[in-house]
């Protein structure tokens, strides 16, 4: 219900609010949220202008127009720190594990988005899919082309989204029609800077796609675009599966590990995005929790591939900052939900717990936290970004009938977690404005 008055357009949104402050230290952290049973947003100009209980809603709204979302959740959108845009058809590929996933399918897929008209074509639908899941904003690689970058952000542009891309860097062990040069990726991710960061809601990542397809005159080239533009994030791959940790040992002698890989090309720092971290010795933990880099955990992706059981308690344990993504095309799933629901498997494989309360801090505050974006999104604060989503935790027949037996905010999380999927987004909301709504 977007409505224009002098204080520009107003969109007011009544429903079941829900939002973080801090990760929850336990299972009982009432500190740690806010739950308003009935609740009203005031939205003004893309921002939250009004947050509070429905019955105390500013007197010059009372007579306006209202979505009321009632009886489900409203809660900040989900962010996606680590998914690829040119893989949406690569997702249900059927590989072993990562090396053959990429040789087979992955590297002939993203050929495609060196054609500028099928880039634009299929950023739309990536925008159309992230929303569909409730997914708000994410932090994407492109493929190697200049092109498919420009195509998400000038997408992305038009829907107003807050998200960050870039082109991949990849100057060698992949096809010749994927990779471009240690100049070309440097001249080519700095004019996507030049041109789009800072843009709108818009942010370029510097974007080595992992140090096995960089040289080391491309990851000195990603690391002097890191010294050069200290605002961008740096999006990578760090230590998924066996065979690419010790083919990159082999390619880089004098490092000491995989990670020393990145951090002596000026690669990871507290802007820096770590996909997967799953198979990292103690030293290795030690220097990303020194650096402030972020380990994204990637659950569907991992049990896909096949490459193992993210640690979070041990990343967690060790200091280091960390995040829950899709991976998509690796993962398996657009959603957020499953991917926690995945999450909560890969940890109680491992003897340890996913509380919920837990996971939605991490989908929504946690991840924003780990982008640098917490000022900005990942909350329903007043003064922050209007990005919300709507939850129906009886979106199916299964979740209805388990609702019947819920008591507690909690438990209605954990259905909607281990249950959910796109069909219980009943509406997504970008700076103010409805964008996808189900019901
Ligand atoms: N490592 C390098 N590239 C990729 C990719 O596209 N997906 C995953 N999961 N791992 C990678
Ligand atoms: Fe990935």
């Amino acid at each position: 219900m977007a409505s224009g008055t002098q204080g520009g357009t107003i969109t007011i949104v009544r429903g079941r609010l829900l939002w973080f402050h801090h990760e929850p230290l336990g299972a009982d952290d009432e500190a740690s949220f806010t739950l308003i049973e009935d609740g009203g947003l005031v939205c003004r100009n893309g921002c939250i202008a009004w947050v509070g209980d429905w019955s105390d809603l500013p007197a010059d709204h009372r007579d306006a127009d209202y979505a009321d979302h009632r009886p489900h959740l409203v809660l900040p959108g989900f962010i996606d720190p680590h998914i690829h845009f040119p893989q949406g058809q690569v997702v249900a590929s059927y590989a072993g594990s990562l090396l053959e996933w990429l040789n087979t399918y992955t590297f002939i897929e993203e050929q495609r988005y060196g054609d500028p008209r099928f880039a634009a074509t299929m950023a739309k639908r990536f925008c159309d899919m992230l929303l569909a899941h409730g997914t708000t904003t994410c932090v994407a690689f492109g493929s190697v082309h200049k092109g498919s970058a420009t195509a998400l952000l000038a997408e992305a542009a038009t829907r107003n989204m807050r998200l960050v891309t870039g082109k991949v860097m990849m100057d060698r062990n992949a096809p010749e029609a994927l990779t471009d040069t240690a100049q070309s990726g440097y001249d080519d991710t700095k004019a996507l800077i030049a041109d789009w960061h800072g843009e709108a809601r818009l942010e370029v990542a510097i974007s080595p796609r992992f140090a096995l397809t960089s040289t080391d005159a491309q990851m000195e080239a990603a690391g002097a675009l890191a010294r050069e533009h200290p605002e961008c994030l740096i999006q990578t791959h760090l230590s998924e599966n066996h065979g690419e940790i010790e083919a990159v040992e082999a390619l880089f002698p004098d490092a000491a590990d995989y990670t020393d890989v990145y951090e002596r090309f000026g690669l990871l720092t507290d802007k820096s995005l770590m996909g997967h971290c799953i198979h990292l010795s103690a030293r290795e933990i030690g220097r990303m929790a020194e650096t402030g880099a972020v380990a994204v955990f990637c659950p569907t992706s991992n049990l896909f591939l096949g490459s193992g059981l993210f640690d979070l308690d041990r990343i967690k344990g060790g200091g280091v900052r960390h995040a829950i993504a899709t991976d998509i095309g690796g993962g398996t799933s657009w959603s957020l939900l499953k991917t926690l629901d995945e999450g909560y498997k890969v940890l109680n494989l491992q003897g340890h717990r996913y509380h919920p309360m837990r996971a939605f801090w991490q989908a929504t505050l946690g991840n924003a936290e780990a982008i640098g974006m917490a000022d900005r999104i990942g909350t329903l604060d007043a003064g922050t970004e209007a990005d919300f989503i709507v939850l129906d935790a009886r979106a199916t027949e299964a979740m209805a009938l388990r609702m019947e037996t819920v008591e507690t905010l909690a438990e209605e999380l954990f259905v909607l977690q281990t249950l959910g999927d796109d069909r219980a987004v009943t509406a997504a909301y970008v700076a103010g404005r409805i964008t996808h709504a189900t019901a």
